[in-house]
């Protein structure tokens, strides 16, 4: 997915050690569908060369600000004019300390000074040793270029280049990534609280095994991120799966569809939008066995016998909360066949405003599906496209249902 297709950005680079990973990052971004104009100071061609820079950008970069090659030689004033945002990864201690005294001694913080502050977005994401971010100066300059309007990224903690360990390393290039996108996506969904469950849930039956399905989580993963791209602050509540979890959601691991209940109610009662993507087992065992069970010879399981879980989504759509409007509940429908009809009576009887149908075989493992939206006046295909893609089209279709009043102007 081309993620930044036909978005002009410049990388600016200053000077630190992470100048190493803005390479991979000026990849990613190339990767995506940017266009990638390189700015580097004088400190960063320490750390990185140019040439590997305009190699992977495939643009010469710009160093400075007598750079002859602008026709009008005021380089600054057509970078910032051209740019759909301006990246500055790493950005050191010193040149946040430039841009909150808004010095413009060199090219890159006169083209930060000089873009056009309502039109041309500043994410900065600093790099720094762990000492010299926790120094007041840097939290002082730092809170001095939010004020100004720029946009600081998170850092990282971890070991650190000098052998120092602690907050200050830069977010690495996947993660600045998903922020620069996120950074561009639509804020449909500011100020909302939202409630996902993904993947499957595992039902023990001894202590070495259990009843699951195939649900990989994807789709649920993929909704959390969108809603966080929205603007939303999500809680997502997963099941076993193997996948990281989106920038900026709140996970929490549970196992079984009772810990998934339990962890839904306490965050329900502040949530304002409940999606329940989760494959959740029907079934569980009537007792799980604190040991292995055995065989008896019988040929049959004698000692399994199951019982029915808790339906998570009715539960929530039938409290105080959802029956006031309050809770916008949205459910899933993993289907074989008849989608439509399954679908339609799925949503009646699960008393939700919104019901999704998929086909579960299609769906389950895949990295793109289809989707067939169902609320109680129309159905809305979807067709087939990256999870990501979809989720983003489910959470329009989701603001455009919430109350106005709620929503962003
Ligand atoms: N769901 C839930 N708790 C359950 C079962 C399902 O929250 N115990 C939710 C799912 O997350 C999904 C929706 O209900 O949003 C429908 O799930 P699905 O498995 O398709 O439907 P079931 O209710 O299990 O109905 P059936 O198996 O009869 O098709």
């Amino acid at each position: 997915m081309q993620d930044l297709a036909g978005k002009r950005i410049v990388l600016g680079l200053t000077g630190g050690i992470a100048c190493y990973k803005s390479a991979y990052l000026c990849r990613l971004l190339v990767k995506a569908g940017a266009m990638v104009q390189v700015v580097m100071t004088q400190a960063a061609a320490q750390f990185i060369t140019p040439v590997t820079m305009q190699a992977l950008s495939g643009r010469a970069i710009y160093d400075s600000q007598w750079d002859a090659r602008a026709p009008d030689n005021m380089a600054h004033i057509r970078l910032s004019r051209e740019a759909d945002a301006i990246v500055l990864a790493p950005c050191s201690a010193d040149f946040i300390a430039r841009l909150a005294h808004g010095r413009a001694d060199e090219l890159l913080s006169l083209t930060c000074l000089a873009r056009p502050i309502e039109r041309v977005p500043l994410l900065i994401a600093p790099a720094m040793n762990r000492e010299m971010w926790a120094h007041p100066g840097t939290q002082r300059n730092l809170a001095q270029v939010r004020a100004d309007g720029a946009i600081v990224l998170d850092v990282g903690a971890g070991p650190q280049a000098c052998g120092e360990e602690g907050d200050g390393r830069m977010l690495e290039p996947e993660e600045l990534l998903e922020d620069i996108v996120a950074h561009f996506q639509p804020k449909r969904l500011t100020g909302q609280r939202v409630l996902v469950t993904a993947g499957p849930t595992f039902e023990a039956i001894d202590p070495v095994r259990g009843i699951t399905n195939h649900s990989s989580g994807k789709m649920g993963f993929a909704i959390a991120r969108a809603a966080h791209e929205a603007g939303a602050q999500v809680t997502l509540v997963a099941g076993p799966v193997h996948l990281p979890t989106p920038r900026g959601v709140r996970r929490v691991d549970v196992i079984s569809a009772r810990d998934m209940l339990a962890a839904c109610t306490a965050a329900a009662d502040a949530a304002d939008v409940f999606v329940a993507t989760a494959a959740v087992a029907d079934w569980r065992p009537l007792h799980t066995s604190a040991h292995k069970i055995k065989k008896d010879g019988s040929g049959r399981a004698n000692a399994l016998e199951l019982t029915e879980n808790p339906d998570i989504l009715h539960t929530l759509a039938q409290s105080v909360r959802a029956r006031s409007g309050q809770l916008f509940c949205v459910g899933f429908a993993a289907e074989s066949d008849n989608l439509a009809t399954h679908a339609k009576a799925k949503r009646e009887r699960k008393g939700v405003p919104l019901l999704v149908g998929n086909i579960g075989p299609q769906t389950f493992g895949q990295d793109d599906n289809s989707l067939l939206l169902v609320d109680a006046r129309t159905t809305r295909e979807l067709p087939r496209a990256p999870k990501l893609a979809l989720a983003r089209e489910l959470i329009a279709e989701i603001a455009a249902r919430l109350p106005a009043s709620r929503l962003p102007a």
